[in-house]
């Protein structure tokens, strides 16, 4: 039947997407794996360990998401952190990793909030949306707070143009990302006038 087919559609596309976000919640909990290993700073490590298991959390309620629609994670080979990366190369430092993570978050806060304003998101959807972003909205404030501390007065120009430097490559790749979307969806779900 076309309505069933039409539905099936819907569905597996809502599988790939839920598996795009799912990746970047992993990736970005790899990325704080990273800086907890490296850092000597108490202060920090609470803060990592609250946020690690956050990020691990979002990567479940993705998956769950999933599998209450009767599928599995897709493999996502060229998702947004993988793509950013391929683009900034391995960040080395501290402040390399703290404002990669300051830009992916900030991304990841924007396109779910994108989503959740979207008309055709469904009500359970809607809730998972709205459970990460606040959760986002925090990590982003404490991790830039931080990288600027550590940085002190004399690393500002760094951290500046270092944030400035990520954010146009993150630009680059939402641009990619929005435009395989528009062909997959036939909109993009991340699509804001602020991006
Ligand atoms: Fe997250
Ligand atoms: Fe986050």
């Amino acid at each position: 039947m076309a309505v069933r087919g039409v539905l099936m559609a819907v569905d597996e596309n809502l599988l790939r997407l839920f598996s795009y976000y799912r990746d970047a919640e992993i990736r970005g909990a790899t990325l704080l794996l990273k800086l907890m290993q490296r850092l000597d700073d108490p202060d920090a490590q609470v803060k990592l360990s609250k946020h690690l298991e956050e990020e691990t959390h979002h990567a479940w309620l993705w998956t769950k998401r999933i599998t209450d629609l009767g599928g599995v994670p897709l493999r996502i080979d060229d998702g947004y952190q993988r793509r950013i990366g391929l683009e900034v190369g391995i960040p080395k430092t501290y402040e390399q990793l703290f404002a990669l993570t300051v830009v992916v978050e900030e991304r990841a806060h924007r396109r779910y909030l994108a989503h959740a304003a979207s008309p055709t998101v469904d009500a359970a959807t809607r809730d998972v949306l709205h459970e990460v972003t606040r959760d986002e909205k925090w990590h982003i404030a404490w991790m830039e707070t931080k990288l600027r501390e550590m940085a002190g007065p004399d690393g500002r120009a760094r951290v500046e143009a270092l944030l400035a430097r990520y954010r146009e490559v993150d630009r680059r790749v939402i641009r990619d990302l929005e435009a395989k979307e528009r062909a997959t969806f036939g909109f993009s779900l991340s699509e804001t006038a602020a991006s």
